[in-house]
């Protein structure tokens, strides 16, 4: 989509950060959940910006030799049109950076068909399942893992 700016995210986006995050899970996370991770200096938290409105962001953090991609949501008038797209691409690139050698894992609800298809375009694949790993409803988790050196496109 034509006038996207993805940059960091800050404490002051919270208010409208939070508001999408409400949108799209039955499980959000708080304002504390998104302060805390803005205050860890192994994440990276960044939002997709139109016209001055938050319209989706991401959240990634380093563990030892893995990042976990923690979130990532588009508000749902907006999706469909690259916006996830464009935050993963700026994500990987920060990453093949700082550390070009590291996994990318994450969870995914089964039922997630549109992030299991994001997650898939950009060559991640599956590793794993967490038996009941999410609640409301209960659900498993798939565990899906990109290898930075070898499986990039
Ligand atoms: C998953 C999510 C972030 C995708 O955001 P988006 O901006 O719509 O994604 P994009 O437009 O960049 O789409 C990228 C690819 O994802 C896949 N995809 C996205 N939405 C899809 C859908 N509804 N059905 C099937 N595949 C889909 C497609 O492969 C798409 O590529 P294509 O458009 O070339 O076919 C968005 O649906 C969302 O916010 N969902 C709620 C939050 C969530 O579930 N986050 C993931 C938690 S694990």
């Amino acid at each position: 989509m034509e006038g996207i700016v993805i940059r960091e995210m800050s404490c002051n986006d919270l208010p409208e950060v939070i508001a999408i995050e409400n949108r799209c899970y039955s499980t959000p996370w708080t304002a504390n959940s998104f302060r805390y991770e803005l205050a860890n200096e192994r994440a990276i938290l960044k939002v997709a910006v139109l016209h001055d409105r938050i319209v989706g962001y991401v959240c990634i953090r380093t563990i030892l030799d893995e990042t976990h991609l923690l979130n990532i949501s588009v508000m749902p008038e907006f999706r469909r049109t690259g916006i996830a797209s464009m935050l993963m691409f700026n994500i990987l690139q920060v990453l093949r950076q700082l550390n070009p050698s590291t996994k990318l894992v994450l969870e995914v609800r089964e039922s997630n068909a549109a992030a299991a298809g994001l997650y898939k375009k950009f060559g991640f694949h599956v590793t794993g399942r967490r038996k009941g790993y999410y609640k409301k409803p209960d659900e498993d988790a798939i565990v899906m893992e990109l290898d930075m050196g070898a499986d990039m496109p």
